[in-house]
């Protein structure tokens, strides 16, 4: 197997990564919502060492704790791995100069990878037991996020429920609510009356203003985490949506 870990300076035999010590942008985790609140049970739960799966419905909150978990332990490299995306392991391991794995070894130099970097993973959005299982390094800390039952063996489980009405919740919202340019809010206050995930041409014909404007603000509440982006469509979490509908 040694001779599939072959870098692009072309040492066979060893990761060598191309000398890097950092994590590749991509794969760093993103950063947990400014505004988080509650969830303390869950953030004290999760395990240092060893697997914790996050499970519960979509939105429901669980990539905002696993990335607070992460921001609140903040020590050593982490990766944040999307299982969603097409061809996660693949596109990591080229992001790492392993740019040739046979796609049946790279489950195994992902896993070798995290051992010898100690990184700390999440492994967002995982489908099955069946993606997950082969790349749970033989230690270390993983957490996962998935909207199934993954019955992982030797991983804590934890069903992330909807978070109750937190009227601390509220009282953050009105922090940044009250911040926002005319604009933002406004925004803020309309699309919120619209059920479901919208884009940008539907959040300018609901605001009557022009796309290119509209696009700037809706990115502007994405950044501070009052509005997701989803591809190319945006949704609120259901208490933010509940929380711009008492805005006049
Ligand atoms: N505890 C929290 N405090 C503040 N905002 C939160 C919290 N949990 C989730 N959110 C927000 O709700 C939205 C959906 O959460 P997310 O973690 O993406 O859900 P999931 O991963 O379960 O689909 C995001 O905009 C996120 O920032
Ligand atoms: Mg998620």
């Amino acid at each position: 197997m040694s001779d599939v870990l072959t870098d692009t300076t072309g040492t066979a035999g060893a990761i060598r990564y191309r000398g890097r010590t950092g994590v590749p942008p991509q794969f760093r985790p993103p950063r947990a919502p400014g505004h988080f609140v509650g969830r303390g049970d869950e953030l004290a739960r999760i395990r240092t060492g060893g697997v914790t799966v996050l499970s519960g419905p979509g939105g429901v909150g669980k990539t905002a704790l696993a990335l607070k978990w992460l921001q609140d332990r903040g020590s050593g490299d982490q990766l944040y791995v999307d299982l969603a995306a097409r061809e996660p392991v693949a596109e990591l391991l080229r992001s790492f100069g392993l740019i040739e794995v046979p796609a049946g070894d790279r489950a195994a130099v992902f896993r070798s990878l995290a051992v010898r970097r100690q990184f700390t993973l999440l492994l967002d959005n995982a489908d099955s037991a069946e993606q997950v299982t082969p790349l749970l390094p033989a230690s270390g800390t993983v957490v996962v996020t998935t909207r199934k039952k993954l019955n992982l063996d030797q991983a804590l489980e934890i069903a992330v429920e909807p978070l109750a009405d937190d009227p601390l919740l509220g009282a953050l919202l009105d922090l940044s609510y009250v911040e926002l340019p005319e604009r933002q809010a406004r925004l803020y206050r309309l699309c919120a009356w619209q059920p479901g995930a919208f884009d940008v041409p539907v959040a300018a014909a609901i605001a009557g203003e022009c796309v290119c404007d509209v696009e700037d603000a809706l990115d502007d509440l994405v950044e501070k985490s009052l509005l997701t982006e989803v591809g190319d469509a945006f949704r609120f979490h259901e208490l933010v949506r509940a929380h711009a509908r008492t805005k006049r």
